[in-house]
C-alpha cells in the first residue's frame, strides 16, 4: 500500500455523497468554501443508485405493466391487446436510462463547482485528520471543517443472512427475474412499496409484518385504503408475524414464521428482509476522534448539525429522525451555511413523509391521535377523492385529504393524504406549515380547475365550516 504521510490540508470534506453529502458540498462551495467530497461507492449515494430513485422507476414499471395487463383503462372504452414484460429492458432502463442520468448529472454539478471528488473509504485518524484508502492507495487529508454524511444500510436478522435467495432492498431491486412469489419480512415503507411494485409486475406476494399493521409511520385510516388496495391485488399480509428462520435450495428459500402462537412455514423463490436500516457510522473510525453516538449509534448534533466536536458535522441517516432524503438534504443546507460563517439553525417545523403504495400515503406533522395525546384543540376536516372532478376523470377517487388545524387561530399544524398524486400535494401542505399559514389562508388561495389540488381547497373550506363540494 502507498501510504501519504504527509497530510493534505483542505478547507471541507464531506464523507458521503448522498442527498446529505452531494448537497452539503455544492452549497459549501456556492458558499465559498474550497470542497472535498470522498465516495467509497458510487456518486449520488443510496437514494439515487439503490434507493429512492430506483426503487420508483420499478413502481412505475409495475404500474404500467399492471394497467395493461389488468385492462384498467376499459371503463374508459381503452382495451389494451394484452402485455408482456420484457424483465432485462426494465432493469436496463432503471439501470441506464433512470439511475445513471440523475447520477451523471450530480457528478457533473460536483464537477462544475470545482469539488474534487475523492474515490475511497474515509476514516478519521482524529478531530483533525481523514484517511482516505482506495485499493493500494491511501491519501490523508487534514480538513478545517467536516462533515459526515455516511448514510445508512440494511439490518440483517438472526437466520436471515443476505446471500442468494435471501435479499436486502439493493438486491430486491435487482432480481434476476420477476419472482413467481416473494416473501417480505418487514412491511414498512420498503417491504410495503416493494410489495406493491412487484404484485404490479405479476408475483404473488406474502408479507410477514411483526406489528399488528403494516406502515406504521401512518394512522389506521389511511393504512386502511392501502391494505384494501393490497387486498384487491392478492397480497397476502400476516400481521404479528415473527421471522425464525430460512433454509435455502438451489430452487427456493423456506421461511419459518411464527404468528399467534403458531409456526409455519412458507416457501417462496425469494425473500426480502426490510426490517429498518442502521447508521454507517461503526467503521468510520469514530473512536479516535471525541464525536459522541447515541445507544443506536446515530451521532449527536446540536440545532447546527455540529457534532460534539464543534467543526465537525453530520447530516442524514447517520443522526436522529427520520431516514429520509429529503431531512439529508435540508441538514446539508444548514451544515453548509454554518460552515461557512452563516448562523443558520435546522428550524424544520415538519417532515413529510410519503409511501409510495397504491394509492400513496403522505403525512406530516399532527395527526387527530397525536394531537389528542397532546392534548391539542384541533378541528379536523377531512374530504374524500370522491368527491373531486379531477380524480373521478382519473377513475383513481380511493382515499382522502385530511387537515389538522389548531381549533382557534385555523393555522394548520398537520395533513395527511392518502390517494392519487398525495406525493405531490403534501408540499402545498409543507409550505403552509412550514410559514404557519391558516386554512382559510388556502380556501383563499385560488386553484386550478379541474386539479386534484382543488381538494385541497375543499378540504380548506371544511376545516373553515364552509365546504361546497361536500
Ligand atoms: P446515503 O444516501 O446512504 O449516502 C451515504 C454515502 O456515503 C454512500 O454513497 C456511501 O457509499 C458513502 N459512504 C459511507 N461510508 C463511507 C466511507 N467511510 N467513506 C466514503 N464514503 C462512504 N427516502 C426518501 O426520502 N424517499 C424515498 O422514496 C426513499 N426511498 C428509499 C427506497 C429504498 C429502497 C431505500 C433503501 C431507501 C429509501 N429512502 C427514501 C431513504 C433514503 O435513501 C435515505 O434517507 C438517504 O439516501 C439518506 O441520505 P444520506 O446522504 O444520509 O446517505
Ligand atoms: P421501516 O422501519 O419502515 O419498517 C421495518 C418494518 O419491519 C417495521 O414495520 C417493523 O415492525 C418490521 N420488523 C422489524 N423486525 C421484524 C421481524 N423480525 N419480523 C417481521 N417484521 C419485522 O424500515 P424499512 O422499510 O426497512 O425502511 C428503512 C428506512 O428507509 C425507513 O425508515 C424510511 O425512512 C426509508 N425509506 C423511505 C421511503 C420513502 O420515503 N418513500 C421508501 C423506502 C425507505
Amino acid at each position: 500500500m502507498v501510504v501519504g504521510t504527509q497530510a493534505r490540508s483542505v478547507d471541507l470534506v464531506v464523507i458521503g455523497s448522498g442527498p446529505g453529502g452531494y448537497v452539503a458540498a455544492i452549497r459549501a462551495a456556492e458558499l465559498g468554501q474550497k470542497v472535498v467530497i470522498v465516495e467509497r461507492d458510487f456518486i449520488g449515494g443510496v437514494c439515487l443508485n439503490v434507493g429512492c430513485i430506483p426503487s420508483k422507476a420499478l413502481i412505475n414499471a409495475g404500474h404500467a405493466y399492471h394497467a395493461q395487463v389488468h385492462d384498467t383503462a376499459t371503463i374508459m372504452g381503452v382495451h389494451s391487446n394484452g402485455a408482456t414484460l420484457n424483465w432485462e429492458e426494465t432493469q436496463k432502463w432503471k439501470n441506464e436510462k433512470v439511475v445513471k442520468t440523475l447520477t451523471g448529472g450530480i457528478e457533473m454539478l460536483l464537477k462544475k463547482r470545482k469539488i474534487e471528488i475523492l474515490r475511497g473509504e474515509a476514516r478519521f485518524n482524529d478531530n483533525q485528520v481523514i484517511n482516505v484508502i482506495e485499493g493500494e492507495n491511501s491519501h490523508l487529508l487534514e480538513f478545517k471543517s467536516c462533515i459526515i454524511a455516511t448514510g445508512s444500510r440494511p439490518i440483517e436478522i438472526p437466520n436471515f443472512k443476505f446471500t442468494g435467495r435471501l435479499v436486502n432492498s439493493t438486491g430486491a431491486l435487482n432480481l434476476p427475474e420477476v419472482p413467481k412469489h416473494l416473501v417480505i419480512i418487514g412491511g414498512g415503507v420498503i417491504g410495503s412499496e416493494l410489495a406493491g411494485a412487484y404484485a404490479n409486475l405479476g408475483a404473488k406476494v406474502t408479507i410477514l409484518e411483526g406489528l399488528p399493521h403494516i406502515l406504521n409511520g401512518f394512522d389506521k385510516e389511511m393504512i386502511d385504503v392501502a391494505a384494501a388496495e393490497f387486498q384487491e391485488k392478492g397480497v397476502e399480509i400476516i400481521t404479528s408475524a415473527i421471522a425464525k428462520k430460512a433454509e435455502q435450495s438451489t430452487e427456493n428459500v423456506a421461511i419459518t414464521y411464527e404468528a399467534n402462537g403458531v409456526e409455519e412455514t412458507i416457501t417462496a423463490d425469494y425473500c426480502l428482509v426490510s426490517v429498518g436500516r442502521k447508521p454507517n457510522t461503526d467503521e468510520i473510525g469514530l473512536n479516535n476522534t471525541d464525536v459522541k453516538l447515541t445507544d443506536r449509534g446515530q451521532i449527536i448534533v446540536n440545532d447546527r448539525q455540529q457534532t460534539s466536536v464543534s467543526h465537525i458535522y453530520a447530516i442524514g441517516d447517520v443522526v436522529a429522525g427520520p431516514m429520509l432524503a429529503h431531512k439529508a438534504s435540508y441538514e446539508a443546507k444548514v451544515a453548509a451555511a454554518n460552515i461557512a460563517g452563516e448562523d443558520v439553525l435546522n428550524c424544520a417545523v415538519a417532515i413529510p413523509a410519503v409511501a409510495y403504495c397504491d394509492p400513496e400515503l403522505a403525512t406530516m406533522g399532527e395527526t387527530p391521535e397525536s394531537a389528542k395525546e397532546k392534548g391539542l384543540k384541533v378541528m379536523i376536516a377531512k374530504f374524500p377523492f370522491a368527491a373531486n372532478g379531477r380524480a373521478i376523470t382519473m377513475n383513481a377517487t380511493r382515499g382522502f385529504i385530511r387537515i389538522v388545524s389548531d381549533k382557534e387561530t385555523k393555522v394548520i399544524i398537520g395533513a395527511q393524504i392518502v390517494g392519487p398524486g398525495a406525493s405531490d400535494l403534501i408540499s402545498e401542505f409543507a409550505l403552509a406549515i412550514e410559514n404557519g399559514l391558516t386554512s382559510e389562508d388556502i380556501s383563499l388561495t385560488v386553484h386550478p380547475h379541474p386539479t386534484l389540488g382543488e381538494a385541497i381547497m375543499d378540504t380548506s373550506e371544511l376545516a373553515d365550516g364552509l365546504p361546497i363540494h361536500i
